[in-house]
């Protein structure tokens, strides 16, 4: 099958990870899939919400937007409609819980990071995009922490990244963009470790049910894929990347 940008069924969009992008945050990408560009920050505070106090575990959250102009067709934005739609809500949750599955929470200590995705430009795989340049961002913020001595080592256990699969025209291709997203008879998002292991698997069949043995050539797509973000991550910290998953064989 030829695909609309020329790419192979298992190639990904050209990706490119820009660290320190913003000034006031402790942690800070902007990531670019093909032509969709994600500005993740990491944000410290030396709290934790309600639920997790005088427990000396941490916390990682996540919150997504896209901006007005990051579509097609101008979006309104959430704020104004003073409530966050339904899609928006699923994704900041999806990244939260991407990014604490790789988090020794113990390790962290009584502290949250915020974690923010804001799209400015969109053009499909925002929420696999936001994970991965999360990822990058709560890096360097938690590198933050460790020279400040508020932790004692790295807390992280894994690398973590995320990317679209589907089939279209009974294929299976990766990184959908969003001419075909938006044509495609099965979507799914894949979150995984450096591991190999799946985080989380979000996938839609209500256009054309699919099998399990497409299911099985969607994961590995999918593996490849994740895997070679995961270099990119790595290309992109250095040095950094030495400190993960060193001593990090406990909970998270
Ligand atoms: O972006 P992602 O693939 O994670 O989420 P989606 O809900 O499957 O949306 C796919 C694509 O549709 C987005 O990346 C955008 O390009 C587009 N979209 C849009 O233009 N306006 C929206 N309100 C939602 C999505």
């Amino acid at each position: 099958m030829d695909r609309i940008d020329g790419r192979q069924v298992n190639q990904l969009r050209p990706v490119k990870i820009t660290r320190n992008y913003i000034k006031h945050a402790e942690g800070s990408v902007l990531i670019e899939m093909g032509d969709t560009k994600v500005i993740c920050t990491a944000s410290v505070e030396e709290r934790v919400p309600p639920f997790l106090k005088g427990q000396g575990r941490g916390w990682v959250t996540g919150e997504y937007g896209m901006l007005p102009r990051s579509t097609e067709v101008r979006k309104v934005r959430d704020s104004s409609k003073g409530k966050v739609d339904g899609r928006t809500m699923e994704i900041q949750r999806l990244i939260g819980r991407a990014l604490r599955s790789v988090v020794d929470l113990e390790a962290l200590g009584e502290i949250t990071i915020f974690i923010d995705c804001d799209v400015i430009q969109a053009d499909g795989g925002t929420r696999t995009a936001s994970i991965t340049g999360a990822y990058v961002a709560l890096v360097d913020a938690l590198t933050k922490l460790l020279e400040q001595g508020k932790i004692s080592r790295i807390p992280l256990n894994s690398f973590v990244a995320a990317v679209s699969v589907g089939i279209k025209d009974n294929t299976v291709i990766l990184d959908l963009n969003y001419a075909e997203d938006s044509t495609c008879q099965v979507d799914m998002n894949i979150v995984m470790t450096e591991k190999g292991q799946l985080v989380e698997i979000q996938g839609t069949g209500e256009e054309k049910p699919f099998t399990k043995q497409e299911m099985e050539q969607m994961l590995a797509y999918g593996e490849k894929g994740i895997m070679e973000l995961i270099k990119i991550q790595k290309e992109s910290l250095g040095e950094l990347a030495n400190l993960i998953g060193v001593e990090g064989n406990g909970s998270g």
